[in-house]
């Protein structure tokens, strides 16, 4: 169940508590939008999301991108439904788009481990693209253990589970239009 307005969500006996507003998300998207457009203005760039994390900011990040720019989407799987990563992962959709010679924007809801960005990068770049970038809504530095680069980052967050805006525990949650954290 979708329930807002509460200032907690309870999941069996964990609590997660407001981390991220809407307007605190928003704001910083604009921002974002700014930056991306004016560094991209004289380029035609693809935004490819990673499904399904990224569908809701990669809906608002489109929104203020105010040049001309092509969308597509990878879907990734990473097994299970726990709050762990399982440290592995698999294409389930791969991009419809012709990437050789493009410049392309990756988009992702969180860096955690780093091991998904990773491996798309690794496929990306075997297509030879003229250049690859990535936009991270949020960033969790502490919990990294791959080498990646990420180009724009929305939040450096601790390393602790968030749900909301995109992001699931076990699937559920992803619907709310703001972030919650998981309550130690
Ligand atoms: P990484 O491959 O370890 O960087 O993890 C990235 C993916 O794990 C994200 O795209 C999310 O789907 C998921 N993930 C990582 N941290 C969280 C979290 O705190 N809440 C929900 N999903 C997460
Ligand atoms: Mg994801």
């Amino acid at each position: 169940m979708k329930s807002e307005n509460k200032d907690e969500i309870l999941v069996g006996t964990e609590k997660f508590v407001p981390m991220l507003s809407q307007e605190t998300i928003q704001k910083r998207i604009e921002e974002l939008g700014k930056e991306i457009s004016e560094e991209y203005k004289t380029k035609l760039p693809i935004f490819i999301g990673i499904l399904n994390g990224s569908f809701m900011f990669m809906s608002d990040l489109m929104k203020n991108i105010n040049i001309n720019c092509e969308i597509d989407f990878f879907k990734l799987s990473s097994y299970g439904d726990e709050k762990i990563s399982s440290g592995r992962v698999k294409l389930v959709k791969d991009l419809n788009a012709d990437i050789t010679d493009r410049h392309l924007i990756i988009v992702e809801d969180i860096v955690d481990s780093g091991l998904s960005i990773k491996y798309v990068s690794e496929m990306i770049l075997a297509h030879n693209p003229a250049s690859v970038k990535v936009v991270t809504l949020l960033l969790k530095p502490e919990s990294l253990k791959y080498e990646v680069k990420i180009d724009y980052i929305g939040f450096q967050i601790p390393n602790k589970f968030v749900i909301g805006y995109g992001l699931d525990y076990a699937q559920k949650y992803r619907n709310l239009s703001s972030i919650y954290v998981l309550s130690e």
